[in-house]
C-alpha cells in the first residue's frame, strides 16, 4: 500500500513538474520596443566580442550584466561611453537614438540578475532570506 501510494505521489510531482515548469518566460517577451532594438544593435556591432553578460562573451572589455544599475556608473555614464570610446575602447560610430536603445537593452539585462553572484548567508533551515531586487 505504502509503495503505491509512493509511486501514485512519483507520478504525480512528475506530471506537475514537467507541465508547469517548461512555460517560463520568454526571454525576450521582457523586452519592450527600445531594448529589443538595442538587442538587435548590440549583436550588429558584436559588442560581445569584447564585453560579457554574466561572464560570457569576449574579454577584452569589462562585464556588462549591471554597468546600467551600478553606482558611480548607470545609463548615463553607460551612454556616454558608447557613444564616444575611451582610450581603450573604440568609438564604434553609434548614433544617439542608437546609443539609447543599447542602454534600455543594457538596463533591461541589468534587472534580470547580478553578476558575479552574490554570497547569502542561507537562513538556519537551508533556505535563502528575502532578498531585495535592488541588490542588497
Ligand atoms: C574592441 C572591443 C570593444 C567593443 C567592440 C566594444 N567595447 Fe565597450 N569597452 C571596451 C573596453 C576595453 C572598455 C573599457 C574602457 C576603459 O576602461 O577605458 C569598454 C567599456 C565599455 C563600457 C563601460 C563599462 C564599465 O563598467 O566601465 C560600456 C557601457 C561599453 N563598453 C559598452 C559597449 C557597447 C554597448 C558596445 C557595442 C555597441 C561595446 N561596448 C563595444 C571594449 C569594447
Amino acid at each position: 500500500m505504502i509503495f503505491f501510494t509512493l509511486v501514485a505521489l512519483f507520478v504525480l510531482q512528475s506530471g506537475f513538474t514537467y507541465t508547469s515548469a517548461t512555460d517560463g518566460v520568454k526571454a525576450a517577451a521582457m523586452l519592450d520596443g527600445r531594448a529589443r532594438e538595442g538587442e538587435r544593435l548590440y549583436r550588429e556591432y558584436n559588442c560581445t566580442a569584447c564585453h560579457q553578460f554574466y561572464g560570457l562573451g569576449g574579454y577584452m572589455g569589462p562585464d556588462l550584466t549591471n554597468v546600467a544599475t551600478q553606482p558611480g556608473k548607470g545609463p548615463g555614464f553607460a551612454r556616454a561611453i558608447i557613444l564616444h570610446g575611451t582610450q581603450r575602447m573604440p568609438r564604434l560610430g553609434v548614433t544617439e537614438a542608437e546609443a539609447d536603445a543599447l542602454v534600455a537593452y543594457l538596463q533591461a539585462v541589468a534587472a534580470t540578475g547580478t553578476y558575479p553572484i552574490r554570497h547569502v548567508e542561507l537562513t538556519p533551515w537551508g533556505t535563502y532570506p528575502e532578498l531585495h531586487r535592488d541588490g542588497r
